[in-house]
């Protein structure tokens, strides 16, 4: 059966990683703000101009701009249920995409909490680099290419760095995730859909702990 489910972190817990992961083994479609905000960003419109400073500073994009985006992505449906990286990300989100899939009929199975401590994130952060082509998520350490240069997944040459993927952006990232979208671990828990899972374990055991609550295997 379908499954949504949204992937609740701060910046690098792993969230555009697992997503992809779905994907390909569950026939899930991710939504990714952050990635439909590159896109608008590339387009050189004025929104894309706007919309380009306020993530290289690490802030938060307007919710009506990601709301947007979001019910568009909604309307069109999918058949493996979504997976939502990065959105929610305020109280207001939240409520915005409650109100979009109940107007779709369907509901929200899961939130899962990618829990990491910060020391880690830094480190995640400032290896990455993602196929432009595919999504594909490298690292230069933990998960490199196999071929330097070459997209393991799609065979692109076209692997990029992010613009916010500094230390200072990395600061203003963690305090907006702290102030704005932490408190949505309270607002989902109260609801009954949180699942905690630790994101600080190598990549398959994430994967297989998020399976889990996927299946209803968790106690
Ligand atoms: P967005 O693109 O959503 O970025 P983010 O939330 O900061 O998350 P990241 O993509 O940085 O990290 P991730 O958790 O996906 O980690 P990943 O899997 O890549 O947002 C960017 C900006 O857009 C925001 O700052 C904001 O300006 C704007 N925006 C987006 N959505 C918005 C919204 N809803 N409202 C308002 N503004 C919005 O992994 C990171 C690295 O770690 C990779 O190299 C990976 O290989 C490695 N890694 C992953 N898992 C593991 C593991 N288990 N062990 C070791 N290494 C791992």
């Amino acid at each position: 059966m379908a499954k949504n489910i949204i992937l609740l972190g701060p910046p690098g817990a792993g969230k555009g990683t697992q997503a992809k992961r779905l994907e390909d083994d569950r026939g899930m479609v991710q939504l990714s703000t952050g990635d439909m905000l590159r896109e608008a960003r590339s387009s050189g419109s004025e929104m894309g101009r706007r919309v380009a400073e306020i993530m290289d500073k690490g802030q938060l994009v307007t919710d009506e701009i990601v709301i947007g985006l979001i019910a568009e992505k909604i309307e069109a449906g999918s058949e493996g249920g979504f997976i939502f990286d990065g959105f929610p990300r305020t109280l207001k989100q939240a409520d915005a995409l409650g109100a979009l899939l109940a107007s779709k009929g369907t509901t929200l199975d899961a939130v899962i909490e990618m829990r990491v401590d910060d020391a880690v994130l830094v480190k995640r952060i400032t290896g990455r680099y993602t196929c432009g082509q595919c999504g594909a998520v490298y690292h230069d350490e933990t998960r490199p290419t196999k071929v330097a240069g070459t997209c393991d997944a799609c065979g692109s040459h076209d692997l990029r760095r992010r613009a916010d993927d500094t230390e200072e952006a990395l600061t203003t990232r963690l305090m907006e995730y702290y102030k704005k979208t932490s408190p949505l671990i309270g607002y989902y828990y109260a609801k009954g859909d949180l699942y905690p899972v630790d994101a600080l374990a190598e990549m398959d055991s994430v994967a297989r702990a998020i399976a889990a609550v996927l299946d209803g295997e968790t106690a």
